[in-house]
């Protein structure tokens, strides 16, 4: 069957080659690493070596030929030859350990983006694995449950990188978080939406200009027209933006509400019910669907507002006794200590595609240093071509501010982040405080890919204590 037929199949036949690539994401947390129920063992952990050495995951990239739904097959990159890369799963408290191979014909490296990770652990493009090579990403989980993602970060071709396939959910877990019983197993959904361009052989095509590489096909999961089956019951849905530039305005095709419960760094202290969410690239979303009410046969859809494009669309096939329930507004999740009186203040302009504060990116120059365990006030202003996503590794910080622009500060902006959404004219101000790993080299930079490979980015130290 050549490609034209495969397109011309029924949305009947999506439903259910889909399905069991969705299943086959969340059945492919092949890569746990429980060490035992002794969530915290080292919350303030500084030193790898006093976690005992866990076993070994395999993690590989390789180039490989995968279906990107309707059956049509694409050559691309992916991790563990899975795209998305598999679901790695890590408690709190407990040390990972991950023997990464490169099989491309390029270098490139490990991020763990949103995990606080020492500088020799982060895929910072300085410390890259080349063609043949491996390396051992070992680090403790020091933080609190959330959604977090690895992808490549090599100088000048994470865009390319990440947009022919390498990128894969990273969920750590604790005890508050479980404490809640949110929805488990096939009803906790990990969901990568991306957009993206084939060529007339059916392939992932990268292709971008300075403003960033804009697709015409959303995927959800790696599939386009993807689709699941579901039950009558709530679900969680753990939601990456993985597109390289495109912000999306995610809602329910009939205008229902969902309950945002969490975003980039784990859950919010109360739970919000919205109808529409606008996020950025690099940003996580953690959304309660209640579909106890829904009959057999009864289909709804993610879609994207400002395309008006369908990104996947649910069909109830099965009528449970629903055992989970949605938190209500003023059922506490968790509690957030506010960053408060910070010390000194630092301005940052997001300028043209290319350069923050007059310069562009350069892998061996420090441009500003931080001394460890003050909280610091960082102000992201945008000197045009917004938005630009911005994203800080090595700590999460808290948005204390918008203004220009939109001029207020989201639900899904509360909390703990590690990206923020910049628009053209507006000013954002975070707080945040590395005290963590002190002596390390850390990045910071706008998460449009496009704009990073182009030198929207900076290396700055924080201090040895
Ligand atoms: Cu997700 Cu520095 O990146
Ligand atoms: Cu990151
Ligand atoms: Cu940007």
């Amino acid at each position: 069957m050549n490609q034209n037929q495969e397109q011309v199949q029924t949305r009947r036949r999506f439903i259910k080659t889909s399905v069991g690539v969705l299943g086959a994401l969340s059945a492919g947390r092949l890569l746990a690493f429980e060490d035992g129920p002794n969530f915290d063992r080292c919350p303030e952990c500084t030193a790898i070596s006093a976690f005992k050495p866990p076993q070994t995951t395999q993690l590989s990239a390789s180039v490989h030929q995968f279906d990107v739904g309707d059956g049509q097959l694409s050559w691309g990159y992916a991790y563990n030859e899975s795209f998305p890369g598999p679901v790695l799963e890590a408690y709190r408290g407990s040390n990972v350990r991950i023997r990464f191979q490169n099989f491309l014909d390029d270098h490139t490296t490990v991020h763990w983006h949103g995990m606080v990770v020492p500088h020799a652990v982060d895929g910072h493009p300085l410390n890259v694995v080349l063609p043949g090579e491996d390396f051992i990403y070992q680090f403790p989980i020091v933080q609190r449950a959330c959604l977090n993602w690895y992808h490549p970060h090599p100088h000048e071709m994470t865009g390319e990188q990440v947009n022919l396939g390498l990128a894969g959910p990273f969920i750590i877990r604790d005890e508050e978080e479980s404490m809640l019983e949110l929805p488990v197993g096939s009803y906790e959904v990990p969901l990568i939406i991306r957009d993206a361009k084939f060529d007339s052989q059916g392939n992932l095509r990268y292709s971008a200009g300075a403003s960033g590489f804009f697709g015409d096909v959303p995927l959800a999961n790696g599939k386009q027209n993807a689709a699941l089956s579901i039950d009558t019951e709530v679900y969680r849905f753990r939601i990456l933006n993985g597109c390289n530039a495109r912000v999306w305005r995610l809602a329910l095709s009939n205008g229902a509400a969902f309950t945002l419960i969490g975003n980039d760094g784990g859950l919010l202290e109360f739970p919000v019910d919205l109808t529409e969410i606008e996020f950025g690239p690099g940003e996580r979303l953690d959304l309660l669907v209640d579909f106890r009410d829904a009959s057999v046969g009864n289909q709804f859809r993610f879609v994207d507002l400002d395309e008006n494009w369908d990104l996947i669309e649910f069909t109830v096939t099965n009528s449970v006794q629903p055992v989970f329930s949605v938190p209500g507004p003023t059922d506490r999740l968790s509690v957030i200590s506010p960053l408060v009186n910070p010390v000194r203040t630092r301005e940052f302009t997001f300028e043209g595609h290319s350069r923050i504060n007059g310069l562009e990116y350069d892998m061996n120059r420090i441009d500003f240093e931080v001394p460890f365990a003050e909280t610091e006030l960082w102000r992201f202003i945008t000197g045009g071509n917004g938005p630009h996503p911005v994203h800080v590794h090595g700590a999460s910080f808290q948005v204390l501010s918008r203004s220009g622009g939109r001029n207020m500060l989201f639900p899904w902006e509360s909390g703990w982040k590690d990206t923020v959404l910049v628009g053209d004219g507006e000013t954002v101000e975070v707080l945040t405080r590395f005290d963590v790993y002190d002596d390390q080299v850390y990045l910071m930079h706008c998460h449009l890919l496009e704009h990073e490979d182009n030198g929207m980015m900076t290396n700055f130290r924080v201090l040895p204590r």
